[in-house]
């Protein structure tokens, strides 16, 4: 018997794959779940309690912690609700539509006395955290530039997603994520932003985005997402004074990555120019190098999976480790969304002060 009794409200693709999870987490009970749409809880553990609405499932007494996957523009009812009938609270992401909305969600969870965290699983996709790990010990030297790119190959938005009005679009879908893993990665104060946000395909809401960030440390990231390249993969590059880390291939979130450390032999150090003949004419900068200059290594393995969110919040809820996703981070990332959206808008930087 789990001491963590959970709740589901909204029990679509993020209901299920919760429900799919627990089946592999001994320290938590899913009790019951809840949708607007009966059908939608077909499929439900048979186990569990079917509720119609939210309000029936919070006056549940066994649950005490419930998980909030319905569409975002609800998530603010739903947060309150659940503070007010006593439930911990983990919120599906984007955690809310506006920094006012999450700033209200805080406000009453503290009232409460509740505990409210934000799912922001996607902290512990592989390819992050290679590449995190090849930051945080400096393989690749100082780092200079961090790129983050993501390509689907469809483009096209599904069900509530085409609606602006219901936090529809990319940056509102996948924004969030990519935007808390650089921030989370690199551990300076952001300095500036300037976007890019395009609807390509899709009507009404953004289908691609690119964003420019400056750190104080001198770090510039990029992040570019589409959902339109018709040339799909996850990539990441890190730049650094001595070598560059490399992660292109299709997305797997866990397991290996495709990618790789490269680095040169020697650093050239005022050589003279040596004019190389290449398909696009001579040159002293952009030729082949030399046989044996460049050697690659392997990349550091990683050891995560989504469930790890999971196994920290039940340390945080024992006390036994600091909740991994701080409200703080997200409210940041809630403003740097902002940043991006107002940017875009008027193609200028946006300072951060
Ligand atoms: N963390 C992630 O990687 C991830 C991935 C996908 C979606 N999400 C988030 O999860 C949330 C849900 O997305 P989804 O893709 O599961 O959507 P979905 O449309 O598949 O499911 C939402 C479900 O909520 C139900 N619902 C709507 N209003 C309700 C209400 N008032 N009370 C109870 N049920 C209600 C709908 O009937 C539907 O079954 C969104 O906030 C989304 O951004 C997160």
């Amino acid at each position: 018997m789990a001491d963590i009794k959970l709740g589901i409200i909204g029990y679509g693709f993020m209901g299920h794959e919760h429900a799919n999870m627990m089946e592999t987490i001994d320290e938590i009970d899913l009790v019951a779940v809840c949708d607007t749409v009966m059908s939608q809880m077909d499929d439900a553990p048979g186990s569990v309690r079917k509720y119609a609405c939210m309000d029936k499932l919070l006056e549940d007494e066994e649950i005490n912690t419930v998980i909030i996957s319905i569409p975002n523009p609800l998530h603010l009812e739903a947060v309150v609700k659940a503070a007010k009938a006593g439930k911990n609270i983990i919120c599906e992401k984007p955690a809310a539509m506006s920094v006012e909305e999450f700033d209200e969600m805080c406000k009453i969870t503290r009232e409460c006395n509740v505990g409210f965290t934000i799912h922001q699983q996607r902290r512990w996709d592989a390819d992050f955290r290679t590449i995190k790990e090849v930051y945080d010990r400096h393989l690749v030297g100082k780092e200079y530039l961090v790129k983050s790119q993501l390509y689907g190959f469809n483009g096209n938005m599904h069900d509530w997603h085409i609606y602006p009005e219901m936090g529809g679009g990319m940056l509102y879908d996948w924004g969030v994520h990519l935007i808390d893993q650089i921030l989370l990665m690199i551990d300076s104060r952001l300095v500036s932003v300037y976007a890019d946000m395009k609807n390509v395909i899709n009507k009404n809401v953004d289908d691609y985005f690119n964003i420019l960030f400056t750190f104080e440390n001198g770090i510039t990231a990029e992040i570019e997402l589409g959902t339109y390249y018709l040339t799909p993969k996850r990539a990441w590059f890190l730049g650094g004074t001595t070598g560059s880390a490399v992660i292109d291939g299709p997305f797997q979130a866990q397991g290996n990555v495709d990618g790789m450390i490269v680095r040169t032999k020697h650093l050239l150090e005022n050589v003279p120019g040596k004019i190389t003949m290449t398909a696009a004419g001579p040159t002293r900068s952009f030729g082949e190098p030399e046989p044996g200059l460049i050697y690659n290594e392997d990349l550091p393995k990683v050891d995560c999976c989504h469930k790890d969110f999971f196994m920290n919040y039940i340390n945080a809820f024992y006390g036994k480790e600091e909740s991994a996703v701080k409200l703080t981070e997200v409210r940041k990332v809630l403003c740097v969304m902002d940043a991006v959206r107002e940017s875009a808008k008027r193609h200028q930087a946006v300072l951060f002060e």
